[in-house]
């Protein structure tokens, strides 16, 4: 699905910025773009990398 449309990067791709390190808007706003023209998209933008942060986290809560 498709996040920040003038740039044309989906939920995945921010996925995949989290997953190497990613993790704040500002690194998505470097690394992909997200949010550099209009700004409608940071708001979905922040819900995928919050929920990317966690799932990226949550097995490390399992193990302590
Ligand atoms: S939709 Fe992301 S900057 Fe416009």
């Amino acid at each position: 699905m498709y996040i920040c449309v003038c740039k044309g990067v989906t939920d995945t791709a921010i996925r995949e910025a989290v997953c190497q390190g990613a993790d704040r808007m500002r690194d998505l706003k470097v690394r992909l773009g997200v949010s550099e023209q209009c700004g409608i998209c940071a708001i979905y933008a922040q819900e995928v990398l919050e929920q990317a942060l966690i799932q990226k986290t949550a097995p490390r809560h399992h193990l302590t």
